[in-house]
Order: structure tokens, then sequence, then C-alpha cells
């Protein structure tokens, strides 16, 4: 299964933890990107610029969409590409962790490590939150509203969406 949505919707967190969950192998493109460059994705945004970040993004996807038993966090914007969306879609369902731009801004303290939100004011955070809805909204299967939930319930509201599709017994055992 496969988390989408903002930066600092939770994709992470939520995903390690649904993982030990459902005993799933948990992945991160942002974190795949790192393994095989060995850089941090703030240094391939400031050394070689967002283009070779999303052209590395595109063969983390690849590479992990191929591989079963995986709950995988993406980043903010890799559904932008439809071709990622593709390649996650075959390998489950997407779900969406909705966040509203104040809680975004809320969570994501260390913003240093995040270029697009690096010097950013909150109206340009908003406008980029607007600005990427639809794409989220039209790759999702599943929306969560995670705004006043920790976690823990994040985890468990994705669960339930699971069990109700009748897709994982495990949730919540
Ligand atoms: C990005 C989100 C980041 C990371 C990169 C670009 C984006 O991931 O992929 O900084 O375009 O929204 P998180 O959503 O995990 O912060």
């Amino acid at each position: 299964m496969v988390l989408i949505g903002f930066m600092g919707s939770g994709k992470t967190s939520v995903g390690q933890q649904l993982a030990a969950e459902l005993g799933l192998e948990f992945a991160d493109t942002d974190a795949e990107v790192e393994r095989v460059t060995g850089l941090s994705v703030a240094d391939i945004f400031a050394r070689y610029g967002e283009a070779r970040f999303r052209a590395e993004e595109a063969l983390a996807v690849g590479r992990l969409a191929g591989r079963p038993g995986l709950v995988i966090a993406t980043g903010g914007g890799t559904v932008l590409d439809p071709a990622n969306v593709a390649a996650l879609r075959r390998t489950g369902r997407l779900f969406w962790l909705d966040v509203t731009p104040a809680t975004v801004l809320r969570r994501v303290r260390r913003r240093e490590s995040r270029p697009l939100l690096r010097r950013r004011s909150p109206q340009e955070v908003a406008r980029l939150w607007a600005e990427r809805r639809p794409f989220y909204e039209a790759a999702a299967d599943f929306r969560v509203d995670t705004d006043h939930l920790s976690v823990p319930e994040v985890v468990a509201a994705v669960c339930k969406l699971l069990a109700e599709e009748g897709r994982e017994p495990r949730c919540g055992k």
C-alpha cells in the first residue's frame, strides 16, 4: 500500500507504524533516493536542482513499486508525475493523508531538510499546497483527514479502510 500527501502529512511516521502493525516492510521514496545517491534530498536539490531529484525519485518509485509486501511512503511531489502514479497503482491502494497548511507549518519545524519549504512564507506554503491538492485528489483511492489525528489514529483509520475492503485481516489485531 502507498501513502501520498503534502509534506508534513505524516506519511513516513504513519507508514512505519502501519508496516509494523501489518508485518510488512516499510519503504520511503526519499530514503531510497538518499540510499542510492549517497546524498540527502536537500543536497541533491542544492547541488543538482529539482529536475535531478525528480529523475532519481522516478527511479526509486520504479524500483519500490515492483516489490510486493511493502508499505511505501512517497515524497510530497511524487504523484505530480503520472508515470509514478501508474507505477504505484500497480502495487496497491493509494491513501492520501490530507492535512491543512496550518498543520503543515506547525508540524514541519525542521524546514531546512525540505528544500521546497525552506525560506517560504506561510502564504507561499499555502499556495503550493493548493496547487498540489488536485494531484493528490486525482491519484488517491482513499482520503484520510489527518489534521486532528495522532499517528496511531491515522494508522487505525487506514486499517479500518483496508478491513472494510476485506483486504487486511491483520489490522488492529
Ligand atoms: C517534496 C517533498 C519531500 C521530498 C522533497 C520534495 C515535495 O518529501 O520528496 O523535498 O515536492 O513535496 P516529504 O513529503 O516526505 O517531505
